[in-house]
């Protein structure tokens, strides 16, 4: 009798589980299909960094990128003095799918981040140039940073401002515009949310739930990953709340307008714009740690500094 009780609440709970768990996985990115899944660009860096963009060929026999375990690692150049005008050796790869809102999780054993003079990112884009331009900057930062920074770029006229009390990061700078004549609208995740701390913790999930009327990223460090994320059935109305809101109820965003299908990316690049310029010498610690004046210089002479600047990615996945 008990049995059978017991038999019937498993049939209940299963029944239950089938109808609110709304996301099934579409995608699953890992190391068994990585390099089939996505495209290594040997392109210029549309950033302008001090990088040097390698091919899928030449990133897996210099062992920048490789399987150990059961993980994909990413790395950088980080044995070769180089010259300017040339740049340091690393990775920019999109994928070969794209896809149309669902959740976007990615479970990170180790990040680029927390060292001078990269700028890692990754972050998802209109996979077609003839669609208006959506971008969606999920785990992004620079030089010595301890907090990640999620933003969003369109073409079209959006602009979200969601109370302090419904996100656990905070607005960045007053960035509520998403325009791209501006720095996007953009929410500064909770220290330990990128560099160091973020890869001391064993790393953590950042994941993206998309639909018609939101964006929210969500972070989550590698002790608090949510059961539901672990076991492949995730449910993000009960993960609590987001690191980052972009929800339309609270701004002015016709989000299926302003976001395409979008394409995954992951890129390491240096210096540029954010880890460059004043991001080295004001908005990080690096040229008073590096006592070296300028990223690019630190960059290009200092191989050591960047045995740390490594993806260690255990998956990537994509629900629907
Ligand atoms: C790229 O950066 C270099 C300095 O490193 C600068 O001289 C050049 O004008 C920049 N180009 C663009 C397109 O920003
Ligand atoms: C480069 O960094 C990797 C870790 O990312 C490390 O295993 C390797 O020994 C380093 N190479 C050199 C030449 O220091």
């Amino acid at each position: 009798m008990s049995s059978f009780k017991h038999i019937i609440s498993a049939f209940l709970a299963l029944l239950l589980c089938s109808l609110t768990s709304a996301y099934s996985l579409v995608h699953n990115y890992d190391y068994t299909n990585w390099y089939s899944s996505f495209n290594f660009e040997n392109q210029a860096d549309p950033t302008n960094g001090t990088v040097d963009y390698i091919s899928l060929e030449e990133a897996q026999s210099s062992g920048l990128t490789r399987i150990i375990d059961n993980q994909v690692y990413m790395g950088v150049e980080n044995s070769s003095i180089i010259s300017a005008p040339n740049g340091r050796k690393s990775i920019w790869i999109e994928s070969k799918d794209s896809f149309l809102h669902g959740l976007l999780i990615g479970d990170f054993a180790h990040i680029p981040g927390g060292t001078c003079g990269t700028w890692p990112g990754f972050w998802t884009i209109r996979n077609d140039l003839n669609a208006p331009y959506g971008e969606v900057d999920i785990l992004e930062s620079y030089n010595d940073l301890t907090t990640n920074f999620m933003t969003l770029h369109t073409s079209e006229s959006c602009s979200f401002n969601a109370p302090a009390d419904t996100y656990l990061g905070t607005l960045n700078q007053q960035d509520i515009s998403c325009s791209l004549d501006g720095p996007g609208c953009s929410a500064k995740g909770p220290a330990g949310s990128y560099g160091a701390p973020f890869n001391q913790n064993g790393g953590g999930v950042y994941a993206l739930e998309w639909t018609s009327s939101v964006m929210k990223i969500f972070f989550f460090p590698r002790n608090a990953i949510p059961a539901d994320i672990t076991s492949g059935n995730p449910d993000p109305s009960t993960w609590g709340l987001p690191t980052a809101n972009f929800d339309s109820q609270y701004g002015n965003c016709d989000i299926d307008a302003a976001f395409p299908p979008q394409t995954i990316y992951f890129d390491t690049t240096f210096c540029g714009a954010e880890a460059g310029g004043k991001g080295w010498t004001d908005w990080s610690g690096c040229a008073a740690s590096t006592k070296i004046s300028t990223c690019e210089e630190f960059v290009r002479t200092q191989p050591q500094a960047f045995d740390e600047a490594y993806w260690l990615i255990n998956s990537v996945k994509v629900y629907q």
